[in-house]
């Protein structure tokens, strides 16, 4: 026998990557439920070669399912999370609405998969935003061999990481500048479509925006709180996969060769590193991939143990939907025993 598994925001474009992920590694789904708005009642949407027909959120009785994937959004999550986790599903959840409870567990299971257990405590498990999770997959070698002191990290955000409505944006203003449309940002605070924009989620007290708070508390608690890290996120004109530049400081002397070396062993990553034209990767490359890439490892000799590195993903695979299908794998495999 199979689990039962619903997904809430089946519509979006994180629902849909999460549908794609559980049929493309066959999940053992007995059955697999596609959760929306009552405005997509009825809509059909694709898992694997079946099409499924959106139920809505409202209606779902969640005690028919084992785990319930939440990506519609922070307030989707406050409000149906605990109900769903009450019935009896384990919640793993994408929006950053529990991230940061300490009762609730944050998870990229590269790096901290054994924290999984801490579902029990409110049969919710939180996903980790997705410029972090990236991030931390490519962090967590190097922290294990030669301690991470300090990260400097830009990054360069795809226009999906603001959901369906920020790609069919750029696309819709790309196509208008060259017929002279005027320009109306709404998903976006200003011009997406050929321009980047340094902001992401709202501003915090101290001048940072949440997004990058988001990678400096995240990072902590996923992989170490001893770890600095400051970040600037940047939204550009792609409309899949996130790029970052990041600057790493560490406690012991690693060469860019023995980084490289240790990179292409761990898990969840690819090392492509070719110091050539076009011996690196770009967001375009990674689109529909599993794989966190690292390119342009280099030492930077301007600080003590100093290396720069350059991380891709498809921010909707392991920036969301794959992480947290990964996450739901652990889950069963390690935790949740059906009956054969
Ligand atoms: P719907 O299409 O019915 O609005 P994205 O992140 O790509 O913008 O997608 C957001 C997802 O969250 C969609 O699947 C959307 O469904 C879903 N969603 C938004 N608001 C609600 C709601 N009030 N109840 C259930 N699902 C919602």
């Amino acid at each position: 026998m199979g689990y039962t598994v619903a997904v809430v925001g089946a519509t979006g474009a994180v629902g849909a990557e999460m549908l794609n992920i559980l049929a493309e590694r066959q999940f053992p789904a007995d059955k697999v439920v596609a959760l929306a708005s009552s405005r997509s009642v009825g809509r059909d949407v694709s898992f694997g070669d079946q099409t499924l027909k959106v139920s809505n959120l409202e209606e779902f009785d969640f005690s028919e399912a084992d785990i319930a994937l939440f990506s519609a959004g922070g307030s989707i999550s406050a409000e149906y999370g605990p109900k769903a986790a009450a019935a009896g599903a384990v919640v793993i959840d994408n929006s950053s609405f529990f991230r940061m409870h300490e009762d609730v567990p944050l998870i990229v299971p590269e790096c901290n998969a054994d924290a999984v257990a801490g579902y029990t405590k409110r049969n919710i498990i939180a996903n980790p935003n997705c410029s972090t999770a990236q991030l931390v997959v490519a962090l967590k070698p190097l922290h294990e061999r030669a301690g991470i002191k300090r990260v400097v990290v830009s990054t360069y955000q795809s226009a999906s990481g603001a959901g369906g409505s920020g790609m069919d944006e750029l696309f819709n203003q790309t196509k208008g500048i060259f017929v002279n449309d005027e320009i109306e940002p709404d998903t976006f605070t200003k011009q997406i479509a050929f321009n980047v924009i340094p902001h992401i989620d709202v501003f915090m007290d101290d001048g940072s925006t949440k997004e990058e708070w988001k990678m400096v508390a995240e990072t902590k608690k996923i992989l170490d709180p001893k770890i600095k890290l400051t970040a600037t996120c940047v939204r550009v004109p792609t409309f899949v996969g996130h790029a970052e530049a990041v600057n790493i400081e560490l406690e012991k002397p690693l060469s860019a060769d023995e980084a490289r070396d240790l990179l292409r062993e761990a898990p969840g990553l690819m090392v492509v590193d070719k110091r050539e034209d076009g011996g690196y990767i770009t967001p375009v490359e990674c689109v529909g991939e599993y794989a966190t890439y690292v390119s342009r490892v280099r030492e930077d000799p301007t600080i003590d143990n100093g290396l720069n590195i350059w991380v891709v993903s498809d921010n909707l695979r392991k920036g969301a939907a794959l992480n947290a299908v990964q996450i739901a794998e652990v889950l069963i495999n390690r935790f949740l025993k059906k009956a054969a």
